[in-house]
């Protein structure tokens, strides 16, 4: 059995497959009306979201599958003190692949150690969205035709954004790709992406606090925006919100091929007045998300195989994860596991006792 837990998970070559099966079901949605039929997807997800549950729920519908679950923690036995360990054994038993998201880093790693049925990580925390990255690359396929030898400038709350972690990941293993990461200090990519991620042995990279001056060179601009739900202060968050605001001008000194992408949803990161520059792909970008989700419903149904990578930690005395947002903290019955110095969780480098 396979899981998507973070987009590593995965290969190039099944990366590519998975576009090309998303490119399929663009071109020939027909084919693809009945071949889930009898086949159930779960959903939970305990924290809000618009495109993630509802183009997984989509995904499913135009597969011929029917889905179950809930889209708020306060709605399932969660609020009465139910592990995740719990409910996911339950939900594996009414359903045959699962989709979740969660506020804390690792809980799909805790929910796939007891599924019966594949895991899909929806989000987990700020730490990694796949299924985003999913449609993003389908995206930047379909609009610049390879992944190799773009410059990706990706803009906001780089600290907490999931999204473009998951997109670093992904993006780092073609050849030529390069950073240009752009956010206050306060938000800037936290060290656990970019040691294991860019720098020596990973992609080129730089980091800057000027969006404008980075604009001319970009082929991608990913903007993001600032994860009010995962400051602590609420004045950080008022006094980070609007540092950086797209709009019509910033964009004239851009390569007329850029593509402007977003994960959506936006507040005021980029001005309406951009949405109808043929550049901005970030509508079309949430389209796609349905149809490379059911390419990946379909991969993970179909496909045999171990999901070993979640294997390789190990439990110690001497170490334990100082991640607040981590799940290993607050699950109870959890195995706390490491590997090379880092909470397999949350990827955070644990601290020695
Ligand atoms: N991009 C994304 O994850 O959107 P939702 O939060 O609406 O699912």
């Amino acid at each position: 059995m396979r899981n998507l837990i973070d987009i590593l998970d995965f290969s190039t070559e099944e990366l590519q497959a998975l576009i090309s099966v998303a490119d399929d079901i663009i071109e020939n949605p027909d084919r693809y009306r009945e071949v889930c039929r009898g086949k159930i997807l779960g959903t939970l997800f305990f924290e809000p979201s618009t495109r993630t549950r509802l183009s997984f729920t989509s995904a499913m519908m135009s597969l011929g599958g029917q889905v179950l679950g809930f889209d708020n923690a306060g709605s399932s036995s969660v609020s009465k003190g139910e592990t995740v360990a719990d409910t996911v054994r339950m939900v594996s038993a009414y359903s045959d692949i699962i989709a979740m998201r969660h506020p804390k880093e690792g809980a799909p790693i805790a929910a796939s150690a007891v599924a019966t049925v594949p895991i899909i990580n929806a989000g987990d925390g700020g730490h990694f969205h796949p299924t985003q990255t999913l449609t993003d690359l389908l995206t930047i396929h379909r609009k610049c035709g390879r992944f190799e030898g773009l410059t990706v400038g990706v803009c906001g709350d780089l600290k907490y954004g999931r999204t473009v972690h998951s997109l670093i990941a992904a993006m780092s293993r073609y050849e030529g790709v390069r950073f240009v990461l752009i956010s206050p200090d306060e938000l800037r990519l936290p060290d656990y992406v970019k040691e294991q991620f860019l720098g020596s042995g990973g992609c080129e990279y730089t980091e800057t606090c000027d969006l404008e001056g980075a604009i001319p060179e970009l082929d991608i601009l990913y903007m993001t925006r600032i994860q009010r739900e995962r400051f602590s202060s609420e004045a950080e968050y008022e006094r980070l919100k609007d540092s950086y605001i797209l709009n019509k001008s910033k964009l004239s000194e851009a390569k007329p091929t850029l593509s402007v992408m977003h994960p959506l949803p936006r507040v005021n990161e980029i001005d309406v007045d951009v949405d109808d520059d043929p550049r901005a792909h970030y509508f079309e970008q949430a389209a796609f998300g349905r149809y490379i989700r059911m390419a990946l419903i379909l991969f993970l149904l179909d496909t045999k195989g171990v999901d070993d990578r979640r294997q390789r930690g190990e439990e110690s005395d001497s170490l334990v994860c100082e991640n607040p947002h981590c799940l290993s903290l607050s699950e109870r019955g959890i195995k706390k596991l490491f590997s090379g110095g880092r909470c397999v969780y949350c990827d955070q480098r644990a601290r020695k006792i």
